[in-house]
């Protein structure tokens, strides 16, 4: 990854850019084609929301060529998360990949778009916001815990992360991803499309689900929706 790689200024989203690339048919970027840009415009988060793209941060998306089967999409959001904790070296992951710092500020968030083409996405793009060495309020910054990181040599750690985990065998993901979870054994409300659940988060599913136990009532698996830790 990141053999091929475009730094930008100013753009709405790399997420479009990295895109827009891949379809350029005189230079098409190739697999693992990385854009990293100095302020986004119109950067977006997972569910629709806006990502801060402020002075300090690092953002990037990378290109993965599908075809990519369904089930080895559903736990890249998780791959992503292991890699980005491990390359950051601090925090912990609240389901299903934002980092967080250990009193519970957000200091990197991924977004994983498909391109979906029936039973497989055709194409994938793979996009991180790190706060590096400034925040928005309310969110933590990497300098807080390892002064002196710079994002380029942020950037190259989390590529050689990404490399390893998204080629990681499925069992060993799950395996990393619940020792550096900050949501198992919490108590957590998650907002899902069909409504709301409050309960314990006891473990993953092997497809990368979050099972939550309400009280009282049967483990309910939840495979996309925003979690608050709540106790
Ligand atoms: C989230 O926490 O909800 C995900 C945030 C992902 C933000 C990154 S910044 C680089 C890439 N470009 C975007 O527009 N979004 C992602």
């Amino acid at each position: 990854l990141g053999r091929a790689m475009r730094y930008v200024g100013t753009v709405g989203s790399t997420q479009d850019e990295v895109r827009a690339w891949a379809d350029d048919s005189r230079d098409p970027a190739p697999h693992g084609a990385v854009v990293v840009a100095e302020r986004q415009t119109a950067g977006r988060g997972r569910r629709g929301r806006a990502w801060d793209t402020t002075h300090g941060t690092l953002v990037f998306s990378v290109l993965l060529d599908g075809p990519l089967p369904l089930p080895d999409l559903a736990l890249m959001p998780l791959a992503a998360g292991v890699a980005l904790q491990a390359a950051c070296g601090v925090g912990g992951l609240k389901w299903p990949n934002d980092l967080l710092s250990a009193d519970g500020r957000k200091l990197a968030g991924i977004l994983l778009e498909a391109d979906l083409r029936g039973e497989e996405a055709r194409r994938a793009v793979l996009g991180i916001g790190v706060n590096v060495t400034a925040a928005p309020p309310g969110a933590a910054h990497l300098a807080e815990f390892a002064p002196g990181v710079t994002r380029a040599a942020l950037l190259a750690r989390v590529l050689a992360e990404l490399e390893r985990w998204l080629a990681a065998p499925p069992a060993d993901v799950l395996e990393a991803w619940r020792g550096v979870s900050v949501t198992l054994g919490r108590e957590v409300r998650v907002v899902t499309g069909r409504g709301e659940i409050t309960g314990t988060a006891v473990d993953l599913d092997a497809q990368g689900g979050l099972v939550i136990r309400p009280p009282g009532g049967p483990p309910v698996t939840v495979h996309a929706g925003d979690v608050r830790l709540v106790g």
